[in-house]
C-alpha cells in the first residue's frame, strides 16, 4: 500500500521572508495532528536554506523546483543536487510541466536529472501530463507511456520506489479546471498498470502517485477518495497557510 503524501509547489513565488513566515505558521497549525499525511513544501531556490531552519526537527519535508544533472561545472545559473542537498532538501520535482514547456525539457534530460536526484540521496517526484490537444485527441496514454518510459529508462526497482510520481494534466494546472476524480483515476491506473508491468506488481502497489491540477480545499477529499490516488502536488492552493492545511487535512475537512 502506497503513502500518502500532500506537496506544495510553490513555483516563482514567495520572498525569503515570506517564505520563513509561511514555514513557520504551517509548523505551527500542524503541530500535534495526528494523522496526517506526509508533508512536502518546495520553495524558490533563494530561500531554501531558511526555510530549512523553520522546519527542523519537524514532520514537514522540504524539496526544490528543479536541479541540474551535473554535480558542478561551468552551467552558469543552475543549481545541483549536491547544493540542494546541503540547503536541507530530502526531495526535487523533476519534469514539471512548465520546465517542459518554458525551459524546452525533454523525457531525456528529466531521466538523466533523475539519476542525478537518486545518486545525490534526493527522492525525486518526476511530474508527467498530457497536454488538451493530446487529451483531444485520445493520446493520453500514448503520452504518458512515452513519459514514463523515457524518464525512468534504465532505472531499476530500487530506484523507483524513491520516486514519487505526479500525474499533473498540464490543461488542469493552474486553470481552475481539475480533472474529475474519475479522469484522474483513470490515468493513475494506467500509471500504476504501467509500472506493474515493465516491473512488478509489488513495487507498483507500493508506488505514490500523485494528483496536479487545480487541487484546492473543496476537490481534495473526493480526488483522494480514488483508489490509484495516493496524494496531490499542490500549486496556487499552496500557496497559503490556512489553503494548504485545509488540503493537508482533507480527512478531517470532507466537504466544508
Ligand atoms: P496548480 O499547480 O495547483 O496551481 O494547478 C499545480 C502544479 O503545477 O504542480
Amino acid at each position: 500500500m502506497a503513502r500518502t503524501v500532500i506537496a506544495g509547489n510553490w513555483k516563482m513565488n514567495k520572498t525569503i521572508g515570506e517564505a520563513v513566515a509561511f514555514a513557520a505558521a504551517l509548523r505551527k497549525a500542524l503541530a500535534d495532528k495526528p494523522d496526517l499525511p506526509e508533508i512536502v513544501i518546495a520553495p524558490p531556490f533563494t530561500a531554501l536554506h531558511a526555510v530549512s531552519a523553520v522546519i527542523s526537527g519537524s514532520a514537514i519535508c522540504l524539496a526544490a523546483q528543479n536541479m541540474h544533472e551535473a554535480e558542478k561545472g561551468a552551467f552558469t545559473g543552475e543549481i545541483s543536487g549536491v547544493m540542494l542537498r546541503e540547503a536541507g532538501c530530502s526531495s526535487v520535482i523533476i519534469g514539471h510541466s512548465e520546465r517542459r514547456t518554458f525551459f524546452g525539457e525533454k523525457n531525456q534530460s528529466i531521466n538523466k536529472k533523475l539519476f542525478a536526484a537518486l545518486r545525490t540521496g534526493l527522492n525525486p517526484i518526476f511530474c508527467i501530463g498530457e497536454t488538451l490537444q493530446e487529451r483531444e485527441e485520445n493520446r493520453m496514454e500514448e503520452v504518458i507511456g512515452a513519459q514514463l518510459k523515457e524518464g525512468l529508462n534504465n532505472l531499476d526497482d530500487s530506484d523507483i520506489r524513491r520516486i514519487l510520481i505526479a500525474y499533473e494534466p498540464v490543461w488542469a494546472i493552474g486553470t481552475g479546471k481539475t480533472a474529475t476524480p474519475a479522469q484522474a483515476q483513470e490515468m493513475h491506473r494506467f500509471i500504476r498498470n504501467w509500472i506493474a508491468g515493465g516491473h512488478s506488481k509489488e513495487l507498483s502497489e507500493e508506488t505514490v502517485i500523485l494528483y496536479g491540477g487545480s487541487v484546492t480545499p473543496q476537490n481534495i477529499a473526493l480526488l483522494m477518495s480514488q483508489p490509484d490516488i495516493n496524494g496531490a502536488l499542490v500549486g496556487g492552493a499552496s500557496l497559503d497557510v490556512e489553503s494548504f492545511v485545509r488540503i493537508v487535512e482533507y480527512k478531517s475537512t470532507q466537504g466544508v
